[in-house]
Formats: C-alpha cells, structure tokens, sequence
C-alpha cells in the first residue's frame, strides 16, 4: 500500500509517519530525513543538498526523484510505502507516478494534513532543528504553498485526496489518519 502523508512544514507528517509505519508494518521514507542523513554522511546527493535544505528550498526534482526511485527498490519497502515530504512538485508527482507504474503499485491514499501557519511556527521554533529558523520556516512556508500546495488539486481530481485536521494529540492525530486509510482498504 502507497500512503502519501501531505501538507506544510511542520504538520506532524513525521510523527504521524512514524506511529502509521508502525500501526500498518508499511516502511516510512522522508525525503527530508534522506537528505539530512545524506549531508551528515557527505555523499554526493549530500553535497548537492546542502544548501538547498539550509535555506529551505527544494532540492533540485531529478535528485530527490532518484533517491525515492532507489529506496523503493529496496526489500523493506516490498508491501508498500509511507511517503512522508515526496512529491512536492508537479514533476515530482509525474515521477512518482512512473516510479510506481514500474514497480505495478499505485497510491492508495493522500492525507493532508491540516494545520494553522500560526501553529506550525510555534511547533517548529519549539523543536530547533538546523532549518527551524524564523526566516527559514517563512521560506519552506512560502515554497509549500508556491510549489507544494497546488498538488493537493491534482490529487483531489484523481480522488485520492482526504484531508485530517492536524490540531490535536499526536494519538488523537493518529486515529484520525488510520480511520482515513482503513476506508482504503
Ligand atoms: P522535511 O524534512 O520534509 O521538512 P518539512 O516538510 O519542512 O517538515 P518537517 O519535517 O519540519 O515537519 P513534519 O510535517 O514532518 O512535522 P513533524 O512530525 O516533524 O524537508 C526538509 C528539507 O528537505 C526541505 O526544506 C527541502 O530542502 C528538502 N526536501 C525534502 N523533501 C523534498 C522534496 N520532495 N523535494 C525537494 N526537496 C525536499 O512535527 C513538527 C514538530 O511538531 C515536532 O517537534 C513534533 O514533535 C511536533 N508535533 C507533531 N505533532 C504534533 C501535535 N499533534 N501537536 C503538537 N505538536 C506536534
Ligand atoms: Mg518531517
């Protein structure tokens, strides 16, 4: 099964990621941790997305493409995949899209998260990763909603779309997204 967690930074996309992965033994892969794992270890793609990830802008589609493409060839994510931060441009979700079609898989569901910038600012200035500045969150705010957000069209005319409210418990937050994916199964 293919779950796409969708929405701003900051939204809980990670935490809720992890808890899912866990709740469906479906492997969760974040793009942000990929990168970040990446510039720690310095290999190439860590090079490259240094400094795209330092200001909070996208890492260039071709090299996030092909860091997913690569990690769901791997066994862990032979029954399916948590998407956690990917896609998050147009050429992005066509590359996915071929991705899957390759492996004969498709997207089960995409569930956006719903969350208030005024909230999502406070939760990041209180966690204080590298990127969790004022003005770096204000530029991966407005980058989501440039690139990012118009997907959640694409997504709603494919039907795949279901959005939960992200204010809550991390737990209530929780039972909200897996009441969502049982529909979908
Ligand atoms: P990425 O790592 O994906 O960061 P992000 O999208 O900005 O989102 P975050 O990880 O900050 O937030 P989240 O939604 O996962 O929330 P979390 O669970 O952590 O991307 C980082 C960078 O990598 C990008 O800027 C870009 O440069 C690059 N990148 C990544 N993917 C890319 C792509 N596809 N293409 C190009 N570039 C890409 O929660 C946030 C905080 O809130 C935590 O402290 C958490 O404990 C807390 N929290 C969670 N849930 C709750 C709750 N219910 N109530 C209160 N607090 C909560
Ligand atoms: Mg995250």
């Amino acid at each position: 099964m293919i779950i796409i967690l969708f929405g701003a930074p900051g939204v809980g996309k990670g935490t809720q990621a992890d808890i899912l992965a866990g709740t469906l033994n479906i492997a969760h892969l974040s793009t942000g941790d990929a990168f970040r794992t990446a510039i720690k270890t310095q290999t190439e793609v860590g090079l490259i997305a240094k400094r795209f990830v330092d200001a909070g802008d996208l890492v260039p589609d071709d090299v996030t493409a092909r860091i997913v493409e690569e990690a769901l060839a791997r066994p862990e994510f032979t029954n399916g995949a948590i998407l956690d931060g990917f896609p998050r441009t147009r050429v992005q979700a066509e590359a996915l899209d071929q991705i899957l079609a390759r492996r004969e898989k498709s997207i089960a569901v995409v569930v956006n998260l719903d969350v208030s910038d005024e909230q999502i600012i406070k939760r990041l200035l209180a966690r204080g990763r590298a990127d969790d500045t004022e003005e770096v969150i204000k530029n991966r705010l407005a980058v989501y909603n440039q690139e990012t957000a118009p997907l959640l069209d694409l997504y709603a005319k494919r039907s795949l779309l279901a959005h939960v409210d992200g204010i809550g418990t991390v737990p209530e937050v929780a039972q909200r997204i897996l009441d969502v994916v049982n529909q979908k199964r």
